[in-house]
């Protein structure tokens, strides 16, 4: 089912997931309508909390297609920094330029209850930040400068979101 695509300034966002202990029907009922909501948000990522869900589950689009991490930790990080646009679904239409480890290795459970370990890098290691962020509510806004961050919180204040 699709869902509601929570949006900044809820404090929602802000809160910490819990890890998954157990594969419930519920859980597998969460990842099924995270992946149908990043779809229809056409978003490369989403994590739980985005559709009010304090679980830590992100589901990230791979070449393959969608692919869902449960309890997804990174394990291994370059000392390397590279600089890229991000957007994320509960900031529409804001794209800032945010700084991020080049190269990490995450370490998860798939749908399967099975421990996997991904090497990413660029693009999908800067979506795999991002989405692991949302976890422990951290927001993209939150990796900025002061002044810029000033800017836009007011600007999204006063204006909302839309
Ligand atoms: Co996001």
């Amino acid at each position: 089912m699709i869902k509601e695509i929570i949006k900044y300034p809820d404090p929602i966002l802000r809160k910490n997931c819990e890890e998954v202990k157990e594969a419930t029907e519920e859980i597998i009922k969460l990842c099924q309508d995270m992946i149908e909501t990043k779809k229809a948000g056409q978003g490369i990522g989403l994590a739980a909390p985005q559709i009010g869900e304090l679980k830590r589950i992100i589901v990230i689009r791979l070449e393959e297609g969608p692919r869902v991490f449960i309890n997804p930790k990174i394990i291994k990080k370059s000392k390397e920094i590279e600089i890229g646009e991000e957007g994320c679904l509960s900031f529409p239409k804001l794209f800032l330029k945010i700084k991020r480890t080049k190269e990490v290795e995450v370490e998860s459970l798939d749908v399967d209850g099975k421990t996997i370990q991904i090497k990413t890098e660029g693009l999908l290691a800067r979506i795999f930040q991002h989405e692991i962020d949302h976890l422990d509510g951290i927001l993209f806004i939150d990796r900025i400068g002061f002044w810029q961050r000033l800017n836009i919180k007011r600007k999204l204040t006063i204006y909302g979101s839309n």
